[in-house]
């Protein structure tokens, strides 16, 4: 397990901003998506890609960004159509599967193309906050849509601190108590960013305007089956089944119950979590199952001495997931319910959130009760 990887945060040091010669037609497409969308040509943009391209010369930041942008256009492909299809064509398929072996995760949108690899600083000289990130790349663009990427950006960059503290505390030999006086402060910041959601992210838009693009094709009532990667050896034209792009593919939630003890008992979310390991980038991968192994071990000695404060910094990840679970209520539920679509809720990924949400919920409690 790279340990260090908790000082240093899941956002990666170096991010592509455009692809290099040979990418300009995806690159294009992708810049005029919301166009694209708006006038119904997606169809017409996908058949004017080539599908020949080189990827033998990119770097990872490239890859990252290739695998950004062939997400973005394959899942406007797939939900910006009014019929949907179950055939994703050849010339994006087989380049996107390409990218995705290399990236060793599926050809699928992921957390990780969304919000990890997907924004800039507008101003270089200062450090990364609400008031100072772009994002790369959007379906639809607007507002709402940047803002919900933007507020998980800002919480993974807070997110180093929290964890760095506890990898201090925790992992490491020479550990002090100002470890998690730390932890604590940093926590408390991660839940003001998340409480700014509403600022300028509405119900009403996320659930109707930014929500549709991400889905997956597993367990999706709109894809029964899966859907086709067009041209894709491997695949022999049989179906997969890929889970959608959601914030549970983000390693600061799984990092924090792990060094911190909270442990959720068997429920089809807590198996979705750990489904959606494969989504993550392997590096992220990698650490979560080094987690997994000393969560195993049992109750830490260091915790005995200093309980209250990491009982405080567990009632923290209890507030964030409080709030959580009132945005799946006003984002997702109650806007399905004014859509008197409720038959079937189920998140992005494809789980009933609801009920198993609250449970996670409840099972973050100090140690003590
Ligand atoms: C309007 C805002 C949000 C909504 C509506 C929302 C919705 C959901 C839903 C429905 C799930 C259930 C699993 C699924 O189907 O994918 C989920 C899981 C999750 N989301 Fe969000 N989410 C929001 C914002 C965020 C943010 C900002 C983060 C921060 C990284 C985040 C992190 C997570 C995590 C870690 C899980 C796994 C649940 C757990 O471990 O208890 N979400 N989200």
């Amino acid at each position: 397990m790279n340990k260090e990887l908790l000082e240093k945060g899941f956002i990666p040091d170096e991010i592509c901003k455009v692809l290099p010669e040979g990418f300009q037609d995806i690159e294009e497409i992708a810049s005029s998506l919301h166009k694209i969308l708006a006038n119904n040509q997606i169809t017409n943009a996908v058949n004017e890609i080539t599908q020949e391209k080189d990827l033998s010369k990119l770097t990872n930041s490239e890859l990252e960004r290739a695998m950004l942008l062939y997400s973005y256009v394959g899942h406007a492909y797939m939900w910006g159509k009014e019929e949907v299809e179950d055939t994703i064509p050849e010339n994006i398929a087989v380049t996107w599967y390409e990218i995705s072996e290399k990236l060793d995760r599926p050809p699928i949108l992921s957390y990780a193309s969304y919000a990890l690899n997907n924004w800039a600083l507008l101003d270089e000289s200062k450090p990364l906050s609400l008031d100072n990130i772009r994002i790369l790349q959007n379906f639809l663009s607007g507002v709402d849509e940047d803002w919900f990427i933007m507020i998980h950006v800002a919480i993974e960059y807070e997110a180093k601190n929290v964890l760095g503290s506890l990898k201090k505390y925790y992992l490491d030999e020479d550990f002090e108590n100002k470890n998690l006086e730390d932890a604590l402060t940093s926590i408390k910041k991660i839940n003001e960013i998340m409480n700014r959601m509403p600022e300028k992210c509405d119900p009403y838009i996320y659930y109707n305007r930014v929500r549709p693009y991400i889905f997956g094709w597993k367990n999706n009532p709109a894809t029964p089956k899966g859907v086709i990667y067009k041209g894709v050896e491997k695949y022999k034209d049989e179906p997969q089944l890929f889970r959608g792009e959601t914030g549970a593919q983000s390693s600061i939630v799984p990092a924090l119950d792990a060094l911190l003890g909270i442990t959720h008992s068997n429920d089809p979310l807590r198996e979705y979590l750990d489904e959606m390991r494969i989504y993550m980038p392997s590096e992220h991968r990698g650490l979560l199952a080094g987690l997994d192994k000393f969560l195993e071990e049992g109750p830490k000695n260091k915790v005995v001495e200093h309980e209250t404060f990491v009982n405080e910094i567990i009632g923290e990840v209890h507030k964030f997931r409080n709030k959580h679970l009132e945005y799946a209520k006003d984002y997702i539920f109650d806007q399905a319910l004014k859509k008197q679509s409720n038959s079937n809720i189920v998140g992005t990924g494809g789980t009933p959130f609801m009920k198993y949400l609250d449970k996670h919920l409840k099972e973050t409690v100090p140690k003590d009760d």
